[in-house]
């Protein structure tokens, strides 16, 4: 059930000791592993986007933090873990993941190598879970036919096993169910176009890639019938915020009556951020957005937006599907009250 999609390669490995995250830069080029010998180079890959995606930026730090107290001595180790623990959590600050993984890290009172890695193994191999109960979740809304829009890529690049809102479309096709996806480029990097047509397609689902700008044309003509995005934090109260974008196809789904639904793993939810308004946007380099075409003048460049709760359908989670999202349906599917 929870076994990667088919011919796609898994985003973090932890084999005998050794870390190596799939260098997603390089994709759909080549598939190459980046092998992580140090903080440093965690810290680079997560910064860089080599590894990303919330849940996966969470695994691959809680990973590196335990891996980067085997070369501090034993009478160090108690400073030096906070100190690291503090780096990493600063690489990116929208998904909750990265923070939270290395929060629970934390919270075992322990600077052991060996107890912090086997903690990272558990959130890995509880990711596996998590995505394959989303998919089975939101399996029933693929009905055969049908046109669904994926945004960026909450795939399984940017987790583990089955993804979050690729995780019902996994489940789907693997029941013989037959529909289509729309892929946007996502730009500025470009991970629908790089990333998620390139995953689906791989798991031999049918995909067609659209620029940016396209959905609002297809929604008019009748052409999408359901949206899946991913998310990196939803707040208490369901604002939710994913990769710049997700906003205006939410907007524009209100508009045309389509149904929006945001799968969110249990890992990302924030009941300690009271709403939307509070989650840090992210903002990236002028470098991605002026590539070698643009004019040389002021960027900017958010990597994330948040949609209103008000805006959403329903969540697909690992506890089950919420149909009417409110701060108490979601405490009450998190089991946080
Ligand atoms: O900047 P990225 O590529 O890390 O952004 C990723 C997203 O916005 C995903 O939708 C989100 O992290 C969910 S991944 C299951």
């Amino acid at each position: 059930m929870n076994r990667l999609p088919d011919r796609v390669p898994e985003t973090i490995r932890f084999e005998r000791g050794r870390l190596a995250f799939l260098d997603q830069r390089k994709l759909p080029h080549e598939v190459h592993y980046w092998q992580i010998d140090s903080l440093d180079d965690a810290i680079e890959a997560i910064r860089t986007l080599a590894v990303r995606g919330a849940p996966a930026i969470g695994i691959a730090a809680a990973y590196a933090l335990a891996m980067s107290m085997r070369d501090v001595p034993v009478e160090r180790r108690t400073g030096v873990l906070h100190a690291h623990a503090e780096r990493l959590k600063g690489a990116r600050p929208t998904a909750v993941n990265l923070a939270a993984a290395v929060d629970r890290l934390l919270a075992l009172n322990t600077h052991e190598p060996e107890l912090l890695l086997e903690e990272a193994e558990r959130l890995h191999a509880e990711d596996r879970g998590i995505c394959a109960r989303i998919g089975q979740f939101g399996m029933p809304l693929i009905k055969a036919g049908a046109n669904i829009l994926t945004h960026c890529n909450a795939g399984a690049l940017a987790v583990s096993a089955l993804g979050t809102a690729t995780a019902p479309l996994y489940l789907a096709h693997r029941a013989g169910r037959k529909f289509h996806v729309w892929v946007d480029e996502t730009r500025p990097l470009l991970q629908g176009a790089r990333l998620t047509a390139w995953e689906l397609s791989t798991a031999g689902i049918e995909v067609t890639l659209i620029c940016d700008h396209v959905p609002a044309s297809l929604m008019e003509a009748g052409r999408i019938d359901l949206i899946i995005v991913g998310t990196d934090r939803v707040a208490r109260n369901g604002d939710t915020a994913n990769k710049i974008g997700t906003l205006g196809l939410a907007v524009l789904a209100h508009h045309f009556g389509i149904p929006f639904y945001v799968a969110c793993p249990s890992t990302t939810y924030d009941p300690d951020t009271k709403d939307g308004s509070t989650i840090v946007i992210e903002t990236r380099g002028a470098e991605e957005v002026l590539g070698t075409h643009a004019a040389k003048v002021n960027v900017y460049n958010p990597a994330f937006d948040v949609t209103p709760v008000n805006l959403i359908t329903g969540f697909i989670t690992d506890q089950g599907l919420i149909t009417r999202p409110t701060e108490s349906a979601l405490l009450r599917t998190f089991r946080r009250v």
